[in-house]
């Protein structure tokens, strides 16, 4: 993908993680990479060239500026890449776990063609990861100026180039350097010199004074001393300032003493802070992120799509069983997995007619809480038909049945499911479940549902089975009482009787509850300091605020109060 935003002039595209595995032909890998990375900026991952022969032309490289991920040359026979604008690799993912820089095996196994020059000629940084540059049989000359100023700790792997291959002056080696059957021909080839710029520079200047070093946050050099001078980013680029990080999400508002959202907060993008993210992209935290992570779930909030955690079990969409694809028609052993975990049957119904003989409910489906039904097989959204081996549905998550009806017949041995109120499920439509054959009267007896259930009914045995509660629930569960009082986590209740945890600032008191609700200002009393009407375990100290940092430090009573304007910070 290429981005090109209107927010930022920089062009960012995807890179790769093929190693040494490529797809389709030489032709295609080539177009395929010339479409990947024209004009682009920064490669955002890893920059692969492999395979390639002597009669490509790579010119459109020439942008790149920036790799956040490794390089990877193998196998090719061209002589040089054009890559001369190249100035910093990030390595945030290594080549063989180890290698920022990896170049491999290139020349032409039955002629002359081959690696001659590496051309990085402007790469100054590498900020993780070692160099790897092995079999090169016509590789002479590689650059390594400076390089190493920064992650001095690194390997250096260098066998089996020409005979005469030469590495100029390699800057603060801490790492290990290996530098097997490689022979040198001149001695000075591989030295280890001084940098130089001044120490106080930590290897970064634009002369050898003292007082001409780059900022902190420059990478690669700098032209000046301010956060504006830098070649490249240690961490962010905000609006060409070079900083520690992005403007924050959130910050401290002093009047509702809480972290609040900043209408001016910008999200990292690979190296670059962005008010929005790219459009395929996904706010997760401050990050822009292509996928959210397993506990977190997709949401437009303000018209924007963001990461928000699960509660429970993330939503999973399923398509029920259809009568177009006949492999699929009903639910059976060969296709039981891809429902686990299923919240929905988006679209189609679902339609069990033979079971595994061992499983007696259907609580693969007990995450199940809606049958969209939109395809209905013969009207019905849900089919139980001549399962013997089941005694309970087992459905309880069931909440939604938005179009069909219900059809249960034959069963000989199902109970409990005439207790829940298919009313609830179905709303006014027609509904048709009886289960005719069954000694059903029989079961009805030895079968009830838990005590500690309402008189809603159940899907099953045990107090998990519940459609509600008597009185209180955790965790699914229909329990007799909530920890209010006793216990190591204490808890609270919901309106609808659900028990929960307080939060963990707040103070266990014995024979007294400990809050009134979820967050840490519903506490009675704190378990160590308290900012406002918050519970906190430390007072902001250096938190964004509106008008600055916020440092506040707690009185004798354990209540944060601002710290006078006049004290510096330290
Ligand atoms: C930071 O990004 C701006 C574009 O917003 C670009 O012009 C500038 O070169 C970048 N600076 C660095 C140090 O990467
Ligand atoms: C179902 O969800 C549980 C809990 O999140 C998880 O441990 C399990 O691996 C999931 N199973 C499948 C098949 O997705
Ligand atoms: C079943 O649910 C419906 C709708 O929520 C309600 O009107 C009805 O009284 C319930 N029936 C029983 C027997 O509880
Ligand atoms: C704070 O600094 C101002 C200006 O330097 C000074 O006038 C004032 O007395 C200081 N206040 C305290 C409490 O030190």
């Amino acid at each position: 993908h290429i981005f090109k935003p209107l927010l930022f002039t920089v062009t960012v595209c995807d890179g790769t993680k093929n190693f040494l595995s490529t797809t389709g032909n030489s032709e295609i890998q080539y177009n395929l990479m010339k479409t990947r990375y024209n004009n682009c900026d920064i490669v955002m991952g890893n920059l692969e060239i492999t395979m390639m022969d002597h009669t490509r032309d790579f010119s459109f490289l020439e942008s790149i500026k920036e790799v956040t991920g490794y390089i990877l040359f193998a196998i090719n026979e061209f002589s040089r890449l054009p890559l001369h604008h190249l100035r910093i690799i990030r390595g945030s993912t290594l080549y063989e776990d180890q290698y920022a820089l990896a170049v491999m095996v290139n020349y032409q196994r039955d002629g002359e063609h081959g690696l001659q020059e590496l051309g990085l000629t402007h790469l100054t940084e590498i900020l993780r990861g070692g160099v790897k540059i092995i079999q090169n049989k016509y590789l002479s000359y590689a650059p390594l100026v400076n390089w190493l100023d920064i992650s001095c700790s690194f390997t250096l792997h260098i066998v089996n180039n020409i005979r005469n291959f030469k590495v100029k002056s390699l800057i603060c080696i801490y790492g290990t350097v290996l530098v097997s059957r490689q022979v040198f021909t001149s001695v000075d080839s591989l030295t280890v010199t001084k940098t130089v710029c001044a120490p106080q520079c930590s290897g970064r200047c634009f002369g050898r004074n003292p007082s001409e070093c780059c900022h902190v946050e420059c990478a690669g050099g700098c032209t000046g001393p301010k956060d504006t001078d830098c070649f490249a980013c240690r961490n962010f680029n905000n609006s060409g300032s070079c900083v520690p990080q992005c403007p924050q999400t959130v910050i401290y508002n002093r009047l509702t003493y809480r972290m609040e959202p900043n209408p001016n907060a910008k999200y990292q993008y690979g190296s670059i802070c962005v008010t929005q993210c790219p459009k395929i992209f996904v706010v997760d935290g401050s990050s822009c992120v292509s996928n959210c992570p397993s506990n977190k779930m997709e949401v437009e909030k303000n018209g924007v799509k963001t990461c928000e955690p699960c509660k429970g079990l993330c939503p999973k969409v399923c398509h029920g069983t259809s009568w177009t694809d006949s492999n699929s028609e009903t639910v059976d052993a060969r296709n039981i997995e891809s429902f686990i975990n299923c919240t929905k049957i988006q679209g189609n119904f679902l339609n069990i007619q033979s079971w595994p003989a061992s499983m007696s409910d259907l609580s693969v489906f007990s995450n199940l809480q809606t049958i969209q039904g939109r395809k209905l097989y013969k009207s019905y959204a849900l089919m139980v038909v001549k399962i013997n081996s089941l005694t309970s549905l087992g459905l309880r998550s069931l909440q939604n049945i938005n179009d069909g009806a219900v059809y249960i017949k034959g069963n000989k041995n199902l109970c409990y499911h005439d207790t829940v109120n298919w009313t609830r499920l179905l709303g006014s439509r027609p509904q048709k479940r009886s289960n005719g054959d069954g000694p059903f009267k029989t079961f009805k007896e030895k079968h009830v549902c838990h005590p500690l259930c309402s008189s809603d009914g159940c899907w099953g045995p045990g107090p998990d089975q519940c459609v509600s509660c008597k009185k209180y629930s955790r965790g699914g569960t229909c329990v007799p009482d909530c920890m209010f009082l006793t216990g190591k986590q204490r808890e609270f209740a919901t309106k609808s009787g659900e028990c929960l945890p307080c939060h963990p600032e707040c103070k266990v008191q014995e024979g007294k509850e400990t809050c009134t609700g979820p967050g840490a200002n519903k506490c009675l009393a704190c378990a160590s300091l308290k900012d406002g009407p918050h519970c906190v375990s430390m007072c902001p100290e250096g938190v964004m605020g509106q008008e600055g940092t916020i440092f506040k430090y707690p009185d004798k009573e354990g209540n944060c109060k601002p710290c006078h304007n006049n004290c510096t910070q330290r």
